[in-house]
């Protein structure tokens, strides 16, 4: 009690507060003392808000990847087949994220992949359908009912980075009724082009003053580099969060390779296609063959940036950091396709494995990533306020419109694949394909499959470019309600006890959700 009466004196409130009150709520020490409440996730707790005294918008979502990449939003696309390749990690590098080109494929497929992000330039079309002159009429016509477009530039190789001769569009093919002639007798040849190296803004200005549907970019050898399409002039935004390299000002674009001796070889032609961060992709980090690969990557590329994983327990991330990783990837049968724990006995729940790895690394400045288990922006906000500078997303970003894969339709739902690299499909297609990197679930050699994941679907999600914006808003309201102003500010006032955490039990979890209505439907951005 305090000696003071303070009953008539309503305006020293928060001074009683401050001087004799305790703080409500438990720090993050107490919460996560799995010593005597075991394991958390991130449903098993709240944080509690804080002071309101700025706007949501002033909210600086900055974070670090690793040691030396620092990306303006926290997400990150994961590594599997069913979510991220060339156009995952183009948007996700746009919206200033970063996707991590997965490994079951070739090297040379991979390392296409990277170098397609590398070269992207945001409105430029830089892997536009080309064809040869000899090609006839009857085939471009083919071609437009295929891709739905009809404008096809026209080179000596009818490939890109060949020497232009011409446009073909619909109008030259409209009438012509003879569907063997070729292309070179029926194209445009009176051609408005524009140099290699012009920006978005000069290119658009002059594709309209040319009044002309598409815009070559040609190199002074007059060999073609990209297009610019009236159709997309619309659609070229502006990406202000974009994660771009300093000097190149190409987009960041990362990949993941396994810890066999041939994933040297495959890391080498990644290097070369440009890439900025690799993944060492293990579903148990803590293996003599990681640290032997992060030692050699270490050694023979010191400028590449390396993650290294999966790691739950303080004594894995020691083995990883001696080995010289510059990041962190925290999860062990957290995912969202994952039978790990079932399966294999092994893991560790979420919330627990990120505080405990992200407390341990940060006393060496190694920035951890959470993956595994978020299914939505409360639970991002949770694993960045237990340490972890970024969150990686697989079920979250499959289904969308940049996620590998085709639609499907089952009982009236648009769906696509996703499933785990684990699952007996994901695996078999690594067995079948002699190059891909096959280390994270089965060692070569194994005769009997063990799956650690399933194979499954997921509801159509629509495009990222609208659903990144939506998480990136959602987590600056969330740290409003916290009463910071960046994650920097979070984890900081994480640490010092300033931010307070409540333990959740199951009745206080129903609580939480949506409860006691006939019917709702659940939209979550507009
Ligand atoms: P999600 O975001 O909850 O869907 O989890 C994605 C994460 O699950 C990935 O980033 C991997 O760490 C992990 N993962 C991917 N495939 C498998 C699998 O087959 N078994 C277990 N974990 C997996």
């Amino acid at each position: 009690m305090s000696p003071v009466d303070y009953s008539n004196n309503c305006s020293k409130a928060t001074q009683f507060l401050s001087e004799y009150a305790e703080k409500d709520g438990l720090d993050v020490r107490s919460l996560m003392d799995s010593k005597t409440r075991g394991g958390l996730t991130y449903n098993d707790f709240l944080v509690l808000p804080g002071k309101i005294n700025f706007p949501a918008s002033q909210v600086s979502l900055e974070s670090k990847l690793t040691k030396k990449i620092t990306l303006k939003t926290p997400f990150v696309s994961s590594p599997m087949d069913t979510v991220t390749e060339s156009t995952m990690a183009i948007h996700m590098a746009l919206l200033g994220g970063i996707g991590i080109i997965h490994h079951n494929c070739t090297p040379d497929e991979q390392a296409e992949m990277v170098r397609q992000v590398k070269k992207y330039e945001n409105g430029f079309i830089n892997d536009p359908v080309v064809i040869g002159p000899d090609a006839t009429v009857g085939e471009v016509k083919a071609m437009g009912q295929k891709f739905g477009f009809t404008s096809f530039p026209v080179t000596e190789t009818g490939k890109i980075g060949g020497k232009l001769v011409g446009i073909v569009t619909s109008r030259d093919i409209q009438f012509h009724d003879n569907s063997e002639s070729k292309v070179s007798e029926v194209m445009t040849t009176d051609l408005v082009t524009a140099e290699h190296g012009i920006d978005l803004t000069n290119g658009n200005e002059i594709l309209t003053k040319s009044k002309k549907g598409k815009l070559p970019i040609v190199d002074k050898q007059g060999n073609l580099v990209s297009l610019l399409s009236r159709t997309d002039l619309q659609k070229n935004f502006d990406y202000p969060n974009a994660s771009k390299s300093f000097q190149s000002k190409q987009l960041l674009c990362g990949a993941a390779i396994g810890t066999l001796e041939q994933d040297k070889e495959r890391l080498i032609k990644l290097v070369d296609a440009g890439l900025d961060v690799v993944v060492v992709d293990s579903s148990q980090g803590n293996s003599i063959f990681q640290i032997s690969i992060v030692k050699w990557i270490k050694a023979t590329f010191p400028d590449l940036q390396v993650i290294g994983g999966n790691v739950v327990t303080r004594e894995q991330t020691a083995s990883l950091i001696e080995a010289g990783v510059d990041g962190l990837r925290i999860g062990m049968g957290s995912g969202s396709i994952c039978i790990t724990q079932e399966v294999m006995a092994c893991g560790r729940p979420q919330g627990t494995a990120v505080y405990n790895v992200c407390e341990f690394a940060s006393k060496f400045g190694v920035p951890c990533m959470a993956d595994g288990g978020i299914q939505n922006i409360g639970h991002m906000v949770k694993a960045l306020a237990l340490g972890a500078s970024t969150c990686m997303m697989g079920g979250m970003l499959a289904g969308t419109t940049e996620s590998p894969g085709e639609y499907f339709f089952s009982e009236g739902k648009r769906l696509k694949t996703y499933r785990g690299m684990g699952s007996i499909e994901a695996m078999q297609q690594t067995s079948t394909n002699a190059n891909a990197s096959t280390s994270r679930y089965f060692s070569e050699g194994d005769k009997v499959l063990v799956a650690q994941g399933v194979s499954g679907s997921v509801i159509d999600k629509g495009s990222i470019t609208k659903f990144i914006p939506y998480l990136y808003n959602g987590l600056q309201h969330s740290c409003q309600d916290i009463g910071v102003r960046s994650l920097d500010d979070l984890r900081e006032s994480v640490g010092n006890g300033e931010i307070r955490f409540e333990f959740r039990t199951p009745s206080a979890q129903f609580e939480g959700g949506v409860h006691n209505l006939y019917s709702y439907e659940k939209r979550l951005h507009n």
